[in-house]
């Protein structure tokens, strides 16, 4: 299955992909992930991408286009994948469509989560990530078994830089212009699929699944 995670930053996304790929056995393409990679390390790409990713604007779209492109020719999408972050303006949308369709294949489905902008705020400039596996915590939501260490790989627990509060409010503000008219580009291709992000993580997850059976 070919699946889309679309929705404003903090909305879930990240922590939803991890449970949607091993459930599914897709693979979990983040672009947020793989640009932070390449900025860490130091990688052309990651020159370019830095500077936009620390203001909370979007990294133009030719370069992450063509990261997708490449992600998606692996052969382990050959069964499905799932993307998370990407697209995230009309023209990727675009960019995407045409290259599924010259390999015969197209979206299944594309999962909006909702949860509203205070919230969001709460949850990002709350949120704390491993500096190893990137596995994501929370100040309050969701606390390590021993502070500032990782349960999954004891890897230190740190703020990303684009989680302070004047960040996420211009990262939310970009999403609010180039990001959300995507909504209505997949409702119109009769693709997407709304869930309430503003639940417990695992009754999100529930219904991300019964949304997802009903497409097979
Ligand atoms: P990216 O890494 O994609 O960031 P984002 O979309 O802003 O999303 P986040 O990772 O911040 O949030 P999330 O929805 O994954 O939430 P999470 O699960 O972590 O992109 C970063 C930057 O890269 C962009 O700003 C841009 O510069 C660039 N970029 C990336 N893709 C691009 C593209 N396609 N085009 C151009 N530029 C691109 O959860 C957040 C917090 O909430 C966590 O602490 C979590 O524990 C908590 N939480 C999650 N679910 C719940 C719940 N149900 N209840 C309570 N707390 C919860």
């Amino acid at each position: 299955m070919n699946i889309v995670l679309l929705g404003p930053p903090g909305a879930g996304k990240g922590t939803q992909a991890e449970r949607i790929a091993k459930t599914y056995g897709v693979p979990h393409i983040s672009t947020g992930d793989i640009l932070r990679e390449a900025v860490a390390a130091k990688t052309e790409l990651g020159q370019k991408a830095q500077a936009y990713m620390g203001r909370g604007e979007l990294v133009p779209d030719e370069l992450v286009i063509g990261i997708v492109d490449e992600r998606i020719q692996r052969p382990d999408c050959a069964k499905g994948f799932l993307l998370d972050g990407f697209p995230r303006t009309i023209q990727q949308a675009e960019a995407l469509d045409e290259k599924l369709t010259r390999q015969d294949k197209r979206l299944d489905v594309v999962l909006n989560i909702v949860v509203d902008e205070e919230e969001l705020i709460k949850r990002l400039t709350g949120r704390r990530i491993c500096a190893t596996c990137g596995a994501p915590y929370h100040v309050l939501f969701k606390q390590p078994q021993a502070p500032g260490v990782c349960d999954v790989d004891a890897g230190e627990l740190c703020q990303r830089p684009d989680d302070t509060e004047e960040v996420v409010r211009n990262r939310l503000e970009v999403y609010k212009r180039q990001t959300a008219p995507l909504i209505e580009y997949y409702r119109d291709r009769d693709i997407l699929v709304d869930i309430d992000g503003d639940r417990p993580v695992e009754q999100v997850f529930e219904n991300i699944r019964s949304a997802l059976e009903a497409k097979v």
